[in-house]
C-alpha cells in the first residue's frame, strides 16, 4: 500500500504576517517496506512532513493517503487510534514524546494503549529496551534524569514497543555515539529487510544512511524537490547543492570516481565491502592511463 501526499500543505498557524509555511503543495508517493531517508536544510519542512504521516498535523491543504486513512484539512482526530499503532512517530526531540515517571512506564504506554495485554505489553516493552541496548537498571530511572543519549534511545524504543508497520523517526541517531548510531541504523534496517516495516528517517547525515537507504527524498523549502534512487541522488548534477545540502566527503569521491574513470555508479544501499568491490572491479577492467606512480 502506499503513502500518498497530493497537494499537500501544511501553514502553521500564527498572527497576521507571521503564518509560516511548513508544507508547500506537496506531492510525493511512498511505498511500503522501504528504507527511506528524508535529507534537506535546516526548516525545508522534514520535521512537519513527518507529522503528517500519524496525523499529529493534518494538512491545511490537498490530502493524504496513509494506509486505510484519508487525512484532509479539519478533519476530527477521533478513530485514528489505529493509524497512530501501525504508523509510530519518534519526534525530533525526544522531550516530546516522554511523559512517564520511569522509562518503563513510558515504554509501556504505547502496547497498553493499543490494547496489549499487560504481560504481552511488559514482553514488548522489554524486548525493545533491549533492542536499543537500554540495559534493565535503567528502566526504574525517570526518563528525564537519563543522558541525551539514554533519553534518545528511550524515545526510540517506546515507538518499537508499539511495534508499528510503518517507522517514521525524526533524526533518531542525533546525540548517539558512533557504536550506538550504527547499531540504530542495523537494527532499523533489519526491521525493514526482515519484518517488511517501513522506515522513514529525517538525517542531517547523508554519510550515516548510505549503507542502508533504498530511496530519498530531499526537501526543500516544503517541497520534496528529488524522491529516486541512491544511484539518482549521487549523480544529478547539482541536486544536493541547489537544496543547500553539502555532498559529504564520501559521495565526493564517488562522484570523481566514476568521473575519472567514465562509469556509472552502482544503485545503493552503498556498504563499504560492495563500494570496495565495484571500485575494484572496474580499475581491473579499466586501469587508468597514466598510472599512478
Ligand atoms: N511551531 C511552528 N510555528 C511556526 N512555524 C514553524 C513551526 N515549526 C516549524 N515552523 C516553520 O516551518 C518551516 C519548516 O520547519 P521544519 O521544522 O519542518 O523544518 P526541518 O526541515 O525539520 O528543519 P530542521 O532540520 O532544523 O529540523 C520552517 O520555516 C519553520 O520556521
Ligand atoms: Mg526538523
Amino acid at each position: 500500500m502506499a503513502l500518498e501526499f497530493q497537494q499537500v500543505t501544511y501553514t502553521y498557524p500564527g498572527g497576521a504576517g507571521e503564518r509560516r509555511i511548513g508544507l508547500d503543495a506537496l506531492d510525493l508517493v511512498l511505498q511500503e517496506g522501504r528504507f527511506i531517508a528524508v535529507l534537506g536544510a535546516s526548516g525545508s519542512g522534514k520535521s512537519t512532513l513527518l507529522q503528517h504521516f500519524n496525523g499529529i498535523l493534518l494538512p491545511t491543504g490537498g490530502q493524504l493517503l496513509i494506509l486505510d486513512y484519508t487525512l484532509t484539512p479539519g478533519m476530527s482526530g477521533k478513530g485514528m487510534k489505529e493509524l497512530r499503532r501501525r504508523v509510530g512517530l519518534a519526534f525530533q526531540f525526544p522531550e516530546q514524546q516522554l511523559f512517564a515517571e520511569t522509562v518503563e512506564e513510558d515504554l509501556l504506554y504505547g502496547p497498553r494503549n493499543f490494547g496489549m495485554k499487560p504481560e504481552d505489553a511488559r514482553i514488548a516493552a522489554h524486548k525493545a529496551a533491549k533492542a536499543l541496548g537500554l540495559g534493565e537498571e535503567l528502566l526504574g530511572r525517570n526518563p528525564f534524569h537519563l543522558s541525551g543519549g539514554q533519553m534518545r534511545k528511550t524515545a526510540i524504543a517506546t515507538v518499537l514497543a508499539a511495534d508499528p508497520d510503518v517507522l517514521v523517526l525524526d533524526e533518531p541517531a542525533a546525540t548517539l555515539d558512533q557504536a550506538s548510531r550504527e547499531e540504530l541504523l542495523t537494527l532499523l534496517a533489519d526491521l525493514c529487510r526482515q519484518e517488511g516495516k517501513t522506515v522513514i528517517l529525517v538525517t542531517h547525515r547523508l554519510e550515516e544512511v548510505l549503507p542502508y537507504a533504498e530511496e530519498y527524498v530531499l526537501m526543500d523549502q516544503g517541497k520534496a524537490v528529488f524522491h529516486g534512487s541512491p544511484r539518482e541522488l549521487l549523480e544529478t548534477d547539482g541536486l544536493m547543492e541547489r537544496a543547500g545540502i553539502v555532498a559529504p566527503p564520501a559521495v565526493r569521491f564517488l562522484r570523481s570516481f566514476s568521473e575519472r574513470f567514465g562509469t556509472s555508479l552502482p544503485d545503493g544501499p552503498y556498504r563499504a565491502d560492495e563500494l570496495a568491490r565495484f571500485i575494484r572491479d572496474v580499475i581491473r577492467k579499466e586501469p587508468p592511463a597514466c598510472p599512478i606512480a
